[in-house]
């Protein structure tokens, strides 16, 4: 075996390494596509629900947080159950992500079954699903990295520990994941949605720098490369394109620049300070500069929902989601949905994505749909071009 692994390497001399390392270049956004296996589907929309700040604890034995005196007897995490199973019925997701502190590790027994609990409405409705890492998930005897280790082990999940190709990387939950054009168009090799999943981390661990911890320099590394990486493929024929595919981020902690807004130019609600790192790294400079990103979401303060948009980006709360983290008693608990609706070619079919829109639904009777609005459009970003050129 082995002499005859050696003559055929002989034989095919360096011809045969040109030609792998170029099939694996062709074959890399189809692989790419074939192994994360989501895409847009005929009807040319993908929605995704995010599930920010679930708190769970041990289940039916855990108490809520800030509900009525009167709610107490009867709520506990279930209640936190109860609302994903109904927003997946109402809502009917594509994609689930979930923005971390999806457990809240200082009350929880059990990390591994914890979690199992948490995500079980995600697993049982059979949509695949993403998480990434607050500040809580840690909290018990699971680190960091165990408690990732474990959410890649669920059935349907899209999470991955750490990028294959990065050997070295800060933080626990960092990868992207692409959806790919609607089969049978002439989108259908090309990845025309990216998301991108990043560990916010939980605390500095610099002594002379507090707070809360922050997107590193290797993290900012590898989204630059990935980003880029995927932008080549996106303008490369076939149906090459002028523009990268929109992006999305996803992560815990808000960026400092979630404090550019007021009620005058977000759209929901700012009631209590953006909890951000204590120090600004970069990576809003970094999503600019790369050009793909049209918005981020995060969780982490339970009572702030708002959107605003910053030099062409959108940054997003989801609002707090679960019954055993701080909220405040008589505001709903919220979750945020968004749609990526793609363009309708002229020959018929599906091309690239044309618009993304948002909108919230509260746990109350009737899962209450607020503040939908538009957060992206092909048209509207062409337009504000043109304006630009035009007044300067
Ligand atoms: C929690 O769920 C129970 C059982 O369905 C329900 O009676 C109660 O009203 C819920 N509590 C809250 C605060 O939604
Ligand atoms: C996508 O790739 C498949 C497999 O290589 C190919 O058969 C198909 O024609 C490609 N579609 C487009 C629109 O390029
Ligand atoms: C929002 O409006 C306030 C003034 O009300 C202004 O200071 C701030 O720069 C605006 N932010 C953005 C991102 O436009």
């Amino acid at each position: 075996m082995k002499s005859n692994n050696g003559k055929k390497m002989k034989m095919g001399g360096s011809n045969f390494f040109v030609e792998v390392a170029l099939l694996c270049l062709i074959l890399f956004p189809i692989y790419g596509l074939a192994e994360r296996p989501l895409r847009i589907g005929k009807g040319g929309s993908f929605k995704i629900l995010q599930v920010a700040d679930m708190h769970y604890g041990d289940g039916k034995t855990t108490p809520c947080e800030d509900v009525f005196p009167s709610q107490m007897a009867t709520c506990s995490d279930l209640n936190t159950t109860a609302f994903i199973k109904r927003m997946i019925l109402a809502e009917k997701p594509d994609l689930i992500v979930f923005t971390g502190d999806n457990i809240f590790g200082y009350d929880v027994t059990d990390a591994a079954k914890s979690l199992e609990a948490a995500f079980a409405p995600a697993i049982a409705s059979n949509i695949p699903w993403a998480a990434v890492l607050g500040n809580h998930d840690q909290e018990s005897a699971l680190s960091r990295e165990g408690v990732m280790k474990h959410i890649v082990k669920l059935k349907n999940t899209l999470s991955l520990v750490n990028p294959v190709e990065v050997h070295v990387i800060d933080g626990f939950g960092n990868y992207n994941v692409e959806v790919g054009g609607v089969k049978g168009s002439s989108f259908e090799n090309k990845s025309v949605l990216n998301l991108y999943f990043l560990d916010s981390g939980d605390y500095s661990t610099i002594p002379s720098i507090p707070g809360y911890g922050w997107i590193k320099p290797s993290q900012q590394f590898w989204f630059e490369r990935t980003s880029k990486r995927l932008q080549r493929a996106y303008m490369a024929k076939p149906e090459a394109q002028k523009g990268p595919a929109p992006g999305i981020a996803y992560f815990h902690i808000p960026l400092p620049e979630f404090s550019s807004f007021d009620s005058t130019n977000f759209t929901g609600v700012k009631q209590e300070g953006i909890s951000s790192a204590s120090v600004n790294s970069g990576f809003f400079t970094t999503m600019v500069s790369a050009g793909d990103v049209k918005a981020v979401f995060t969780g982490h303060d339970h009572l702030n929902d708002f959107c605003g948009e910053l030099t062409g980006i959108q940054l997003c709360y989801a609002g707090g989601f679960g019954y055993h983290a701080y909220g405040k008693a008589g505001w709903a608990r919220r979750a945020r949905v968004v749609v990526v609706n793609l363009e309708k070619m002229e020959k018929g079919g599906w091309g690239a994505v044309k618009s993304i829109k948002t909108w919230k639904r509260l746990d109350d009777q009737h899962l209450t749909a607020i503040d939908g609005h538009v957060l992206w459009s092909k048209s509207s970003a062409g337009t504000r071009r043109k304006k630009q050129i035009g007044g300067t």
